[in-house]
């Protein structure tokens, strides 16, 4: 890149570069810090109270539901329905349920990055509660999503509805806190159209659905379809992703799929042997199909000036296109000159291919670092350097 910015212009460049070097040190020595790929055993509050201050971009958890069952459930011809009626679901009253959500909460909290997410799954026993607490504790929430039941269980007695589906409750860290949302990969998603809040997908069933001995490994599974939708939404590859009821590790899973670093809690260790097991078996994708559209809203919004004005793009710099058969010199004002033509990156570019429309940021290149790069790159470091 042209140095010749004026000593402003410079130091500007000098002091951002520092940035960058600095706080991608820091958050590689934060990932240094954290239990990467494994599964903290015992409570997870204990567990979470070993982890760092804001060190976590997001936490999906699904925890007890505080089922209140009324006795053994039974279909209509006499046979046995599978219900969760294990130990870790039960608690003495909703006061005590109430008590371990703000402890778990709390904790959650303390661990997410400012810019971190929360996501908490449950069904009508016990996610008001769960939100109610989110609320009260500072959480700002931003969707609640609808889990539809494709194949729900049938209401066997027939006394109420069936119960096809359950809540998810997205909540970033305050009101004005910011988070990841890949807007236009959700819309990739879903054939073009806004995703919504209702998700129809099946419950886990099939080859998915983990047995020990023709029996389930664990009562509330939950399908990776749902786990996918939620990870491609609200995270960057490479974000850490924790789970605090992790069960049959299928958050961990999908993590490792995608290209994101996990961390587990669980208590019981049947469902961690499963767990490792099973993410032993899950195979990462290859990183260019990791890779997503990015959402025209998110795109990063710089005018080509900011970086002659900062000194990141001299005025006088040469670009040129990528075979080099193009040429034009930038200008105090941000705008490029080619012979008699000037106009931006973009349509100086358009006017000397003849071309409708083009893209300076990706049309015009430097040389920087001995190599040449689109404009674009310049624009990255710098974005990298300034963001909040
Ligand atoms: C609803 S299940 C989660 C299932 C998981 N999402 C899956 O797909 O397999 C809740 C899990 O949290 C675990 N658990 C409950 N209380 C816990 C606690 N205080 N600390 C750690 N794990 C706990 C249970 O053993 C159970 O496996």
């Amino acid at each position: 890149m042209d140095k010749s910015g004026g000593n402003g212009g410079q130091m500007v460049q000098v002091m951002l570069k520092e940035r960058v070097r600095s706080r991608a040190a820091e958050a590689v020595t934060l990932q240094q810090d954290l239990p990467l790929g494994q599964i903290l055993t015992g409570d997870c509050i204990e567990a979470m109270r070993s982890l760092p201050s804001a060190s976590i971009d997001m936490i999906f958890a699904d925890p007890p539901y505080n089922l209140q069952l009324g006795g053994d459930l039974a279909r209509p011809d006499g046979s046995h329905v599978d219900a969760v009626t294990d130990a870790w679901d039960k608690f003495d009253s909703f006061a005590t349920y109430d008590q371990f959500t703000r402890e778990w909460l709390a904790e959650a909290r303390r661990i997410l990055k400012p810019n971190g997410s929360l996501w908490v799954i449950g069904s009508y026993h016990n996610i008001f509660r769960v939100g109610a607490a989110m609320q009260d504790m500072g959480f700002w929430i931003l969707n609640d999503v609808v889990w539809r039941k494709a194949n729900p269980m049938p209401n066997f007695k027939g006394t109420r509805f069936t119960n096809a589906h359950e809540t998810l409750i997205w909540a970033s860290m305050g009101e004005k806190a910011k988070y990841t949302f890949n807007y236009r990969t959700m819309k990739t998603l879903n054939d073009e159209l806004q995703m919504r809040s209702d998700w129809v997908l099946p419950i886990c069933g099939g080859q998915e659905r983990i047995r020990k001995d023709g029996v389930k490994a664990h009562p509330t599974q939950k399908p990776e379809a749902l786990l996918y939708r939620v990870m491609l939404a609200t995270t960057k590859p490479g974000d850490v992703v924790l789970d605090p009821f992790f069960g049959t590790g299928t958050t961990g899973a999908v993590a490792k799929r995608l290209g994101r670093e996990w961390i587990g809690c669980e208590r019981e260790s049947a469902y961690r042997e499963v767990a490792l097991e099973r993410i032993e078996l899950a195979l990462p994708l290859d990183e260019s199909a990791i890779a997503t559209m990015q959402s025209p809203k998110s795109a990063p919004k710089v005018a080509f000036g900011a970086l002659v004005e900062t000194g990141w793009i001299a005025p006088g710099t040469v670009l040129t296109d990528k075979k080099r058969r193009m040429k034009a010199t930038v200008l105090t004002d941000g705008s490029l000159a080619s012979g008699a033509d000037k106009g931006s990156i973009h349509s100086l570019g358009a006017k000397l291919q003849n071309a409708p429309a083009c893209n300076g940021w990706t049309f015009w290149y430097l040389e920087h670092e001995g190599e040449l790069k689109p404009v674009d790159a310049i624009r990255q470091l710098y974005l990298l350097a300034t963001e909040d």
